[in-house]
């Protein structure tokens, strides 16, 4: 290829970008209902934990595989591998992560197609009172032809971000759309918060209740830290090829971690008061953010426009999200295809839209075919979540705890040795992947299959 490899400018722009996968619908629409029915606090507490015992060490193992190795998400188990035992079959892992990214994004470029459709209604002031939103739902979601257009639009701004590269794209686009997007978010809770009645929203969200937790509970809390990161699915290897040597990793997962939380929690304020203000009973996914809120925006004062900044964030918080997911085909296809950056983008930007298409069909009028009991909308998104990012991420952990060595793994962390990191944090670190994770995700996978 001989060209230089695109590279993030600035630690700030990696921040952004990776903070810009992370943050999704998943804070947004999953998060806040798990807390709330989880046991509040409770399971804040149990989600930190989780996040801080298996899914930073994990997120830390992502960007020492793909800093280390500077290449797309195939190309870095190839390298990585190479002289090392049974290396043919270890370097061919990758490819594990490519299929996980297409399996995502056909449905995420779907959800992400709503909420274009919902900033378009709100900007119409569509969201009145007295409008069924159980219906307008329905339109949106299953009708035969809309949500396709919707879902075509969703990709092309991606796929245009995608097809800048790193810096003039991906990194210029996030700097802007992330920061808007956590004013917004501060916005939009501060204001829900001064809502008659917002405590219950607060007391459902915050209030420990310990009695509530299970072992499910556990399971849970552990399955979303996994899913908020992007962990599993090559996205931070991909990213983590662009950073500069000199960066350091472990603090920047650390802050990628803390605000994928606060996103997260800022999202629970801003939704949970207001759904308890107007007595609406909290449920998960596409009802409460699609269904509920702009219900609760249509009898507010400026509720137009406040829909129109709700579903904005949203649109933000997915679009940012689904760039993550095309630059991991996208990298593979330039870096082991030897295609040009436009021609690699639109040919997995087809290949997306096709599965895409059927995954929007697959709610209306392709509603008969089923795929081991499921839609092809919920085929994809359950063997993304149950199977392809567990896999993944047990990959990952085992071949950076087995096949790197020490040496390797320490000396990517600590940038060839030039910067001090305890010795004992980094053995715990290291037990961790070795051995803790693979265990707990082989359990996670186990159960959510038997289930
Ligand atoms: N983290 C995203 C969210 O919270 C969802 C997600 C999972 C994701 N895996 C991903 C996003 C990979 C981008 C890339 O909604």
């Amino acid at each position: 290829m001989g060209e230089k490899r695109d590279s993030f400018g600035s630690k700030f722009g990696v921040l952004v970008a990776l903070t810009g996968s992370a943050v999704g619908l998943g804070n947004m629409w999953r998060f806040p209902y798990l807390v709330g029915t989880n046991g509040g606090a409770a399971f804040i507490i149990l989600y930190l934990i989780c996040l801080l015992v298996i899914s930073m060490p994990l997120m830390i193992t992502e960007f020492v595989i793909g800093r280390r190795s500077q290449a797309n998400v195939f190309g870095a188990f190839k390298t990585l591998s190479q002289g090392k035992k049974h290396g043919k079959v270890w370097g061919k892992i990758g490819f594990i992560s490519v299929i996980t990214a297409l399996v995502i994004l056909s449905f995420y470029s779907v959800v992400g197609g709503w909420t274009i459709d919902y900033v378009c209604q709100a900007i119409g002031f569509k969201f009145t009172q007295g409008v069924d939103y159980e219906q307008v739902f329905q339109y949106s979601s299953t009708s035969a032809v809309r949500p396709l257009v919707f879902t075509l639009i969703f990709l092309a701004i991606t796929a245009i971000v995608v097809i800048m590269g790193i810096q003039k794209g991906i990194e210029k686009y996030t700097k802007v759309m992330m920061p808007m997007l956590f004013v917004m978010v501060i916005f939009l809770a501060v204001y829900s918060l001064t809502l008659k009645g917002a405590g219950e929203g607060i007391r459902f969200l915050f209030l420990p209740k310990w009695s509530e937790v299970t072992i499910q509970t556990v399971l849970e809390a552990l399955g979303q830290s996994f899913f908020s990161l992007s962990i599993g699915c090559g996205t931070i290897i991909t990213y983590a090829s662009y950073v500069k040597k000199h960066e350091n990793i472990l603090t920047l997962s650390a802050e990628t971690a803390f605000m994928d939380t606060l996103f997260a929690l800022l999202a629970g304020m801003a939704i949970m008061p207001a759904v308890f203000a107007f007595g609406a009973t909290p449920s998960e996914g596409p009802g409460l953010v699609f269904v509920i809120i702009p219900q609760i925006f249509s009898q507010l004062p400026m509720g137009g426009v406040l829909a129109i900044l709700f579903f904005v964030v949203l649109f933000f918080a997915a679009v940012t999200s689904s760039i993550s997911l095309l630059e991991v085909m996208v990298a593979y296809m330039i870096e082991e295809r030897h295609l040009s950056r436009k021609a690699s983008v639109a040919i997995t930007m087809s290949l997306t839209l096709v599965l895409g298409v059927l995954c929007s069909l697959s709610l209306g009028v392709l509603g008969n075919v089923h795929l081991f009991g499921n839609s092809i909308f919920g085929f994809m998104d359950g063997l993304s979540a149950n199977i392809l990012m567990p896999l993944g991420g047990m990959l990952f952990v085992v071949f950076a705890g087995w096949k790197l060595s020490d040496k390797e793994y320490f000396d990517e962390l600590t940038n060839g040795g030039s910067m001090h990191i305890s010795p004992i944090l980094l053995k715990v670190l290291r037990f961790l992947i070795r051995y803790t994770s693979p265990v707990v995700i082989i359990l996670i996978m186990l159960v959510s299959l038997l289930k």
